[in-house]
């Protein structure tokens, strides 16, 4: 008789469907790891493939995934994109050069993040997560559209310094992109919408939503301190006008009075109005203790110096929003509150997530 039997070792037919399980799996991982597509090795592949949820109390995301479906293998194909180096002219920079999943995908210690050859830009690289929800692109709203977006790093000589058609090229050369792009797209034909598409499956499926702050909102009362707490009221007090929950952001252009004078003609580059001189887009705070320094020019390096930025430093100037006109009136105490707060929209869980990293680590 086979089955189980009440001295607990298995009987002769489980043991061989067991050992035929573990055979089958290995064989899924083998074809996976040579990127073949079998049944389970796809399953497998699915498994690690976000999906893009609407979080509770979320609004609508302005990018629509219906115009390009999220595909285990488009997704893997975008992933691949985002950390290969070989999307520059030389070969050296990857968007993860500048963009680093420790730091939410900002640049982690560099106030204006570096590319090609040493060269430097003149403006911090955000941290990228949420992007699905972002009305425009950019510190100066520059570009309106997730899938277009790259091709300003891609060719920007102080970035990667890119030709797109020369990139095309060298992709269309590497029969492991030939299968990847026929895996996601149906037939190995590689040009830039492809690569576009594949790389916004990535990046907007970058979500952040897990943090202590997002988990108190959810009913779990522990998930913050009381100093914590006291902090998200003293957010909501001072903060939430510009930085509004749940993403931290209204995505308007403001000036926050970091200088008199801009240096930086920030949202009147787009727009070419002189109102608009010195105005940036209201960044997400989330992950923020992540990704220092801070600012559109990573002038801050630390929160403490943010917050008493808001406190005194902001500068006397008609550009100034009225919002901040001389300064926040925050108290001593509410000052740390603040500062314990902030670090509570911290989401390791997105910073560790491995579906995330560098897919060349994992073979
Ligand atoms: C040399 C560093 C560097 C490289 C390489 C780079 N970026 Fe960026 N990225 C930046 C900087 C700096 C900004 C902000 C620029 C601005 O606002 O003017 C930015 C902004 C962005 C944004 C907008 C985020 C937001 O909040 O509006 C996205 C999306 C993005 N990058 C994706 C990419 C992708 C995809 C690649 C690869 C194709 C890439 N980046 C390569 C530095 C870089
Ligand atoms: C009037 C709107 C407004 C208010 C109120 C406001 N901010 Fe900001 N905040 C901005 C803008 C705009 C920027 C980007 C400015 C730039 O880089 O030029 C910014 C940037 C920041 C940054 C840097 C983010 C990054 O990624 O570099 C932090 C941190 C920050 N604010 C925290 C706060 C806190 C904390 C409060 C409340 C004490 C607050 N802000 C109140 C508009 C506002």
């Amino acid at each position: 008789m086979h089955g189980s039997r009440p001295d607990g070792r298995r009987g002769a037919g489980q043991v061989s469907l067991l050992a035929a399980l573990v055979l089958l799996a290995i064989a899924a991982l083998a074809l996976d790891a040579r990127g073949g597509i079998g049944l389970l090795g796809e399953q497998l592949a699915l498994l690690r493939t976000p999906s893009f949820t609407v979080p509770d109390g979320w609004p609508q995301p302005v990018y629509d995934f219906r115009d390009n479906p999220i595909t285990a293998a488009g997704f893997a194909l975008g992933r691949e994109l985002f950390y290969d180096p070989r999307l520059s002219r030389d070969g050296s920079i990857a968007c993860a050069s500048c963009h680093q999943q420790f730091a939410a995908f900002a640049h982690y210690d560099h106030p204006v993040s570096h590319g090609i050859g040493n060269r430097n830009g003149s403006r911090n690289a955000p941290g990228l997560y949420n992007l699905a929800w972002l009305p425009q692109l950019m510190w100066d709203g520059s570009a309106h559209n997730l899938e277009v977006q790259p091709l300003g790093p891609i060719a920007n000589p102080v970035e990667m310094d890119a030709r797109l058609p020369d990139l095309l090229d060298r992709l269309r050369a590497d029969p492991h992109y030939r299968q990847r792009f026929e895996a996601a797209f149906g037939t190995p034909d590689i040009d830039s919408q492809r690569m576009l598409r594949a790389l916004a499956q990535f990046t907007g499926t970058l979500l952040s939503a897990d943090s202590r702050y997002d988990r108190y909102l959810r009913g779990d009362t522990d998930a913050l301190a009381a100093t914590e707490q006291a902090g998200l009221a003293a957010f909501r007090r001072h903060c939430s006008a510009c930085h509004a929950e749940p993403l931290f952001s209204d995505f308007s252009y403001r000036d926050n009075g970091l200088d008199a004078l801009p240096r930086d003609a920030g949202r009147a580059t787009v727009t070419a109005r002189d109102d608009d001189r010195g105005r940036f887009r209201v960044p997400s705070l989330r992950n923020i203790g992540l990704s220092p320094p801070y600012m559109h020019d990573g002038r801050f390096d630390t929160l403490a110096q943010v917050v008493d930025h808001y406190r005194s430093g902001v500068a006397a100037s008609e550009r100034v929003d009225p919002v901040l006109r001389g300064g926040l009136p925050i108290s001593d105490a509410e000052r740390s509150a603040l500062l314990a707060f902030l670090n509570t929209l911290d989401d390791p869980a997105f910073t560790h997530d491995v579906r995330f990293a560098d897919p060349a680590r994992r073979r």
